[in-house]
């Protein structure tokens, strides 16, 4: 049986349109989604829009529009976007879906037949970014830190789920499950917000201030809080037929989405609600314009859309998922994604494609020469049996994918020595060297078919061009199979030709 993998990302807020922040989260999941894939595992990609709460429902007051009709056209940016960059989704959540909003109410309804809810009067300060509830103790010198946004005063009646009750259990948890948190360090951050007590959760907001949301099934006057309706999107789009994935093996979310809501909120939610933990959290830094974090609120996010147009969405997926490192922070430039562009693709990907490409059908009339295992000497061994692909595993399997890539481009470099020192321009002028020339040529025709199973995760558009320039069909096998069988002599493969085209003027203009 293959192993389950079930992956998620966080839902976006249809507020606004889908911005460079959100692409990067979706195709790193993606990513990884297609690396299990190709492992032989289950993969079951669940992502989505986050459709209720009164940051939605302003902006389409803003618009004049109907809110229901303004998610639609909003969600309908994100689904678009995500087929421009190819994101491999098996399923997409919408808060607004009945399916959805029956899950939310039973649930609900569940915590409150088990005596977790209660109604109390509550005065408080309310963040409209976050929407949540924020208290004295957030303040930082005296002001709102800026992930805030707007903060109101409001005094109103609610109804709390009893999150107190299970402090000590979360305590418990999070110290007994070292692994749960990727990066590790993010476990310190979590346990550090631990040592103050934990208050008890406001989970409504009464219809008078804000009407755009799950009515509560106990009491009509009240929605939910939007982020106790968005996160239990995990468990209600988890069925598939008859078939329920949960729980997670992989949340991969933002830095900014971990405390509370996904490490104290959610694990809570679930107990309370007798289901099982997800198996792990992947949390990802920020994309940044010029240091700030770039943002809807902050107003100068980047569009992914004209990237995509002069790059092409393979170019633009290896940019960022190359260029930031595991949980780091990363500044988007137009100078870096074009000098990557240059670099790493039209240099080193590109070139060495042509390059090969084009002394198969100079040599050897198109056909990949065989080469028997006799005839190869230590650096055509050294090419082919490195480390590669276990190395390259290693890393994936830590969700390091900008190292996985690395791995791959190294060896990218020590292909073109490689073809640098052996010379096959040289030796094809002897006729003497005919077989030496056959092995080279084999090996690199080896080099590049592996190449192309390896960045199929992160450019699968591209790794689909190596494979059926090399006249090889997409195998549906495991990818340790696919790597280790050569069976390349013989093939008749297409004419070269440039896998990234140069891009003489540059940039985002
Ligand atoms: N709707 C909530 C999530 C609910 S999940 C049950 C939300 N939405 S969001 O639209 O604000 O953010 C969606 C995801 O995009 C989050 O994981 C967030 O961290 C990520 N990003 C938003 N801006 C980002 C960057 N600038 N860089 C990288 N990712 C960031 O929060």
């Amino acid at each position: 049986m293959p192993n389950p993998f079930f992956i998620t990302t966080a839902i976006d807020y249809v507020n606004g349109s889908p911005h460079l922040g959100h692409a990067y989260e979706k195709i790193l999941a993606d990513a990884i989604a297609r690396y299990h894939r190709k492992k032989g595992d289950s993969v079951f990609f669940l992502t989505g829009v986050d459709e209720h709460g009164q940051k939605v429902q302003r902006s389409a007051e803003k618009e004049n529009l109907n809110v229901k009709h303004f998610c639609d056209i909003q969600t309908e940016k994100f689904v678009q976007l995500w087929n421009q960059l190819h994101i491999s989704y098996d399923a997409f959540a919408r808060t607004t879906h009945p399916s959805h909003i029956q899950y939310v109410r039973e649930a609900l309804q569940k915590l409150a037949d088990k005596g977790l809810i209660y109604f109390k009067e509550h005065e408080g300060y309310y963040s409209l970014r976050q929407e949540q509830f924020v208290t004295e103790k957030d303040l930082v010198n005296g002001q709102w830190p800026e992930i805030y946004g707007e903060v109101i005063k409001t005094k109103e009646p609610n109804y709390f789920f009893k999150l107190s009750l299970f402090e000590n259990w979360l305590k418990a948890y999070v110290h007994a499950h070292e692994e749960w948190l990727i990066p590790k360090s993010k476990r310190n951050e979590l346990l550090g917000a631990l040592e103050k007590p934990l208050s008890d959760l406001c989970i409504s907001r009464p219809i008078s201030r804000l009407s755009w949301g799950i009515p509560l099934p106990f009491d009509e006057n009240y929605v939910t809080y939007v982020w106790f309706d968005a996160l239990l999107n995990y468990v209600s789009f988890a069925r598939a037929g008859s078939h329920n994935w949960w729980p997670a093996q992989l949340h991969v979310i933002g830095k900014d989405i971990l405390i509370p809501a996904h490490t104290i909120y959610w694990p809570v939610m679930l107990q309370a609600l007798e289901l099982e933990q997800p198996h792990r959290f992947l949390i990802h830094g920020w994309w940044m314009n010029r240091g700030a974090k770039m943002s809807k609120s902050l107003g100068n996010y980047i569009d992914p859309i004209p990237y995509i147009q002069i790059y092409g969405a393979d170019a633009l997926r290896y940019y960022l998922l190359r260029e930031m490192g595991l949980g780091q922070d990363a500044d988007f430039t137009d100078e870096k994604i074009a000098s990557r562009y240059a670099s790493d693709l039209c240099n080193d990907l590109g070139n060495l494609v042509q390059r090969i490409t084009a002394m198969i059908h100079k040599y050897r009339s198109g056909v990949i020469p065989s080469c028997s295992e006799k005839l190869m000497g230590e650096r055509e061994k050294d090419l082919l049996n490195g480390m590669l692909l276990e190395n390259y595993c290693l890393y994936f399997e830590k969700y390091d994918i900008s190292m996985a890539l690395q791995e791959v481009w190294q060896h990218m470099k020590k292909l073109n020595r490689y073809i640098d020192t052996t010379a096959p321009w040289t030796l094809a002028k002897n006729p003497k060297e005919s077989q030496q020339l056959d092995c080279i040529l084999f090996v690199c025709c080896a080099c590049l078919k592996r190449y192309a199973l390896l960045i199929d995760p992160v450019m699968p558009k591209t790794s689909d061009k190596i494979l059926s320039l090399l006249n090889i069909g997409k195998e549906n096998v495991p990818l340790y199979h696919a790597f280790y069988s050569l069976d390349l002599a013989g093939k008749t493969i297409q004419a070269p030709f440039p896998l990234f085209p140069r891009i003489p003027q540059q940039g985002n203009e």
